[in-house]
């Protein structure tokens, strides 16, 4: 085949060497519209279909539909420009969603959407291949990623290739964010990873009308995104955390000393994370992992709390513990404690008894983890809840920051029931539960709690 020579932008040459190195598995390519994202993407896969005889490529955005109207145009582009045409260089099966090149090599389109009914991505699982490229990834799920990460290994030794796998995207609040963007940012992306950030204006290929429409996009969450690449500014209405408020907590300090609770997400086994905190008042002043070996054992689990509530002299009825699933777990081993419910009725004060018995507004939550966030919600931003800095590792208070992004409001019911949008949609988003942030959502059971009312009888 003939030597292919082609312009690339700064950016692309940039990314170009981190595909051709022998250190550098996973990239990350954009930040921002009209980057050369695509072209980029359609033009490595091609460019090695055509190098290596044989080996099989996949090209994957979350739907198939969207991907064969858009990557695909790019690349049909990209093989016009290189002379390679369909029917003689290439065949294209629409219906298999297939492309083969004459010597033999493969591209797939993929579908990447996470599907309930297959939630681990079996259907890629027999699939061998030699290298990947996903158009906007933050649109995938983590898992997703993770799986095609694991199946590029078809015919690497043959050609003395590394497994790579590209991603190109525009700035969001996901887990992009959380395992490329940000370790950029601060300086510390682990060497296997790259990240590139390329914006419209670093693409001189670009139509001047594109750069114009972006500039004269309204909103300005979403041009700060799409024109200037900015990751920060992901601010979806629906939110119950301000950026600001989020941040704001960690310079707080409202410790009461004599009011001293621990609060964990502790109730399923086998869990990736079971955190709990220890709070002075509402003031979050460190936070325990309870250690892997234990945390099989809900017996052993209830130990290590006790062990906390001794050293730290915290009262039983003062640690709220997770206590969803099924029973015997670590709520049952700490006689005394509470057992926070997430799904459970939220608790009424005797004011909306009042009103829902006449008909009258009141907050609707659809249950007591709704009702404990948007507590957490109003307590945050009147400034009266604080976490020392020191209370998280710094991995953890990034992942708990990123947490609280993620918890939003649902549409509103049909019955006009407040939800939050569900676990399954947090871990589609940054691939796990919001332990952290669950954590400190149950602190706030103390404040809705009915208060206990002492009836004082007066003598005569
Ligand atoms: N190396 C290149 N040579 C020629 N044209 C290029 C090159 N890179 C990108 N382009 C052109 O720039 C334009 C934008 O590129 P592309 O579609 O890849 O950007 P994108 O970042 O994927 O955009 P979007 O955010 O809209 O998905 C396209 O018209 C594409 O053909
Ligand atoms: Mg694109």
């Amino acid at each position: 085949m003939a030597k292919i020579k082609w312009e690339q932008t700064e950016k692309q040459k940039e990314a170009w060497a981190y595909l051709a190195d022998d250190v550098t598995t996973e990239i990350v390519f954009g930040g921002g519209a009209g980057g050369a994202k695509s072209f980029l993407g359609c033009a490595w896969i091609i460019k090695m279909a055509i190098t290596y005889k044989g080996t099989r490529w996949l090209i994957g955005r979350k739907k198939l539909k969207r991907l064969k109207e858009t990557t695909l145009k790019t690349f049909f582009e990209v093989c016009h420009k290189w002379g390679l045409k369909q029917g003689v260089h290439f065949t294209y099966n629409a219906q298999d969603g297939l492309i083969k090149f004459i010597n033999k090599s493969e591209v797939l389109l993929a579908d990447l959407a996470h599907q309930p009914s297959d939630p681990n991505y079996d259907e890629l699982g027999s699939l061998e291949l030699t290298g990947a490229f996903i158009d906007e990834v933050n649109q995938i799920t983590f898992k997703a990623w993770e799986v095609i990460k694991s199946r590029i290994r078809f015919k690497l030794d043959e050609y003395g290739l590394i497994p790579k796998l590209l991603g190109t995207c525009n700035p969001s609040k996901g887990w992009v964010y959380t395992y490329f963007y940000k370790p950029f940012k601060d300086g510390i992306l682990e060497r296997g990873k790259a990240f590139i950030r390329a914006l419209a204006k670093d693409n001189p290929f670009i139509s001047k009308h594109y750069i114009a429409q972006l500039k004269a996009i309204k909103d300005k969450n979403t041009r700060e995104r799409l024109l200037n690449g900015n990751w920060e500014y992901d601010d979806d209405p629906a939110c119950l955390f301000d950026l600001d408020v989020i941040q704001d907590q960690f310079k707080q300090k409202v410790n009461d000393k004599r009011d001293r609770w621990l609060t964990g997400d502790v109730s399923r086994k086998g869990r990736d994370n079971m955190p709990v905190g220890l709070w002075e008042g509402l003031q979050l002043v460190k936070v325990f992992i309870i250690p892997y070996e234990i945390r099989s054992s809900t017996l052993e689990s209830a130990k290590y709390i006790k062990k906390l509530a001794q050293k730290y002299k915290v009262r039983t009825s003062h640690i709220i513990l997770d206590e969803d699933g099924v029973g015997g777990g670590v709520v049952d081993n700490i006689k005394g404690c509470i057992g926070f419910i997430n799904g459970s009725s939220p608790v009424l004060t005797k004011q909306d008894e009042l009103r829902k018995k006449r008909g009258e507004f009141y907050e609707n939550y659809g249950n007591l983890k709704t009702q404990c966030y948007f507590k957490l919600a109003e307590v945050m931003e009147a400034g009266e809840l604080g976490v020392d800095e020191e209370a998280f590792d710094s991995k953890a208070k990034d992942e708990y920051i990123e947490e609280l992004g993620q918890i939003k409001q649902r549409d509103v019911d049909k019955d006009g029931k407040i939800y939050l949008v569900g676990k399954d949609k947090i871990k589609e988003n940054i691939g796990r539960s919001p332990d952290y942030a669950d954590m400190v959502m149950m602190r706030m059971y103390s404040l809705v709690k009915p208060k206990r009312v002492l009836d004082i009888i007066t003598l005569e």
